[in-house]
């Protein structure tokens, strides 16, 4: 039987030490007992997930045998203690889109106590959950997942033709890129001219916080003036805020080479972690940009998810995304859009801002909080199917109560997708649970209980 260490990545260090010239489809013992094999690209790869009946000397090699009999080539094994049922081990195997996977698959269930397929390419294939990021440190694998690339721009953007823009923004792509969990975020030396593009946008946007922005916004923003190097003349860096939100809800920050799509990008949320970009628009257009860029991700994003209700709210987006099936990633992309990117509140009889599209654009926030469109209350179950533009000013405005009750009515909508599995995240292990058995919820409970008990005994000092 593998042990809890024997865990085989192809990004892993142990990369390194594989031969020269040895052969690429079959895993190959490592010292340690590892077994391990290259693999590059993992978008096409397929994951299986399952349990041995009970210890047995030789399972993983009776295993590896049925993979080999099917000529399919493993990219990564890996064992855990399994969460669904305590007594036995599971398997996580990813598997490249090679030989006969399906027979594979089917000689594996039929010698298995359960088995699930996770995959990116899931859509002709009963049975199998679109693949997600189970561990923190597997938001590295979105990284070759980008739609386009942070150096290319469109013809209409105001970039375009200047080739010292260009080459700085491939810059910032490629730091991006080589990114990966657990080191420290890129520090950025801005030039004068990005410092004073950033300059114009602050010091406008800021004449109209404090009749504008919700008081979540107005509460953190002297904060992040005071500890993370907001200022005019500053823009601040990825590292500090990042450092700064986890401070206060857990949040970090991930640089992000270039667009993400709507799956992989709402995956980060359910780990409370926001992939953020660290250029800056082109000097030009100081006012404008048709793209996510460090004002908006710092002006509008950022002071957010320092408060607590928002931060939950943002994660239970996140949360009901995993493995959810395509329509409903565009109803919770959607619904992101209408309350993350352009959500408004009520304040006594005032509208307030809180989404970050709105609070990075002087002219949008102006128009959208000053009763200039149309304005409905937050209900994600109409609010998911509304259409938008995404490049003029919204048409329509979605009202949030408050963060908690939309948090709630979140809640509530998304334990209507249709899904096999409930998911939790453990702050402890940095992780996704997937709760799909007694044993599992048997132990959540238990753990409730201890945490009514040490909550009453608070209570009682109070
Ligand atoms: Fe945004």
């Amino acid at each position: 039987m593998m042990s809890k260490s024997d865990i085989i990545d192809i990004n892993s260090e142990a990369d390194q030490e594989v031969p020269q010239g040895s052969p690429p489809d079959i895993p190959k013992l490592m010292p340690g007992g590892n077994y391990i094999r290259i693999g590059k690209d993992s978008a096409k790869s397929t994951y299986l997930l399952f349990a041995p009946p009970a210890e047995e000397i030789g399972v993983l090699a009776r295993y590896l045998n049925i993979f080999k009999k099917y000529e399919v080539n493993l990219l990564h094994i890996e064992s855990r203690p399994s969460t669904k049922m305590p007594d036995l081990y599971e398997f996580m195997v990813e598997c490249a889109p090679s030989g006969c996977l399906t027979r594979a698959i089917e000689e594996i269930k039929g010698c298995s106590c359960y088995l699930q397929i996770i995959s990116r390419d899931y859509k002709d294939h009963k049975d199998t959950v679109p693949w997600f990021p189970r561990r923190i440190r597997d938001l590295d694998r979105f990284a070759n997942q980008i739609l386009s690339y942070g150096s290319e721009l469109d013809a209409d953007h105001p970039g375009f033709t200047d080739p010292v823009y260009r080459a700085r923004r491939k810059y910032f792509a490629d730091i991006a890129y080589n990114y990966r969990h657990g080191q420290k975020l890129p520090h950025v030396d801005y030039t004068e001219e990005e410092r004073e593009t950033w300059g114009k946008v602050f010091r406008q946007l800021k004449t109209l916080y404090a009749t504008h922005a919700c008081k979540e916004h107005n509460h953190v923003f002297p904060l992040l003036e005071e500890n993370c190097g907001y200022r005019e003349d500053n823009i601040p860096q990825l590292e500090d805020v990042s450092n700064f939100l986890k401070d206060c809800t857990g949040f970090t920050l991930r640089p992000v080479a270039g667009l993400l799509s709507s799956r992989d990008f709402l995956a980060g949320l359910a780990f409370r972690v926001f992939h953020s970009t660290q250029y800056i628009r082109h000097p030009s257009k100081p006012f404008y940009t048709p793209e996510p860029d460090v004002c908006h991700e710092l002006l509008g994003h950022a002071p957010l998810f320092a408060d607590p209700d928002f931060a939950q709210f943002s994660q239970e987006i996140g949360l009901a995304s995993l493995g959810a099936p395509d329509d409903y990633i565009e109803k919770l992309a959607t619904c992101f859009w209408f309350t993350v990117e352009f959500g408004l509140c009520r304040e006594g009889d005032k509208l307030k801002a809180y989404g970050a599209g709105l609070l990075s654009s002087y002219g949008e926030l102006q128009y959208a909080v000053e009763g200039k469109a149309e304005y409905k209350d937050f209900e994600p179950f109409q609010t998911a199917l509304q259409k938008y533009p995404i490049t003029e000013y919204q048409p329509i405005y979605f009202i949030a109560e408050s963060f908690e009750d939309a948090k709630q009515k979140m809640i509530k909508y998304t334990s209507t997708i249709p899904r096999p599995f409930g998911v939790r995240y453990n702050a402890y292990t940095q992780s996704v649970e997937v709760i799909d058995s007694k044993p599992q919820i048997q132990r959540l409970v238990g753990n409730m209980g201890i945490e009514m008990s040490i909550l009453l005994n608070c209570l009682k000092k109070i």
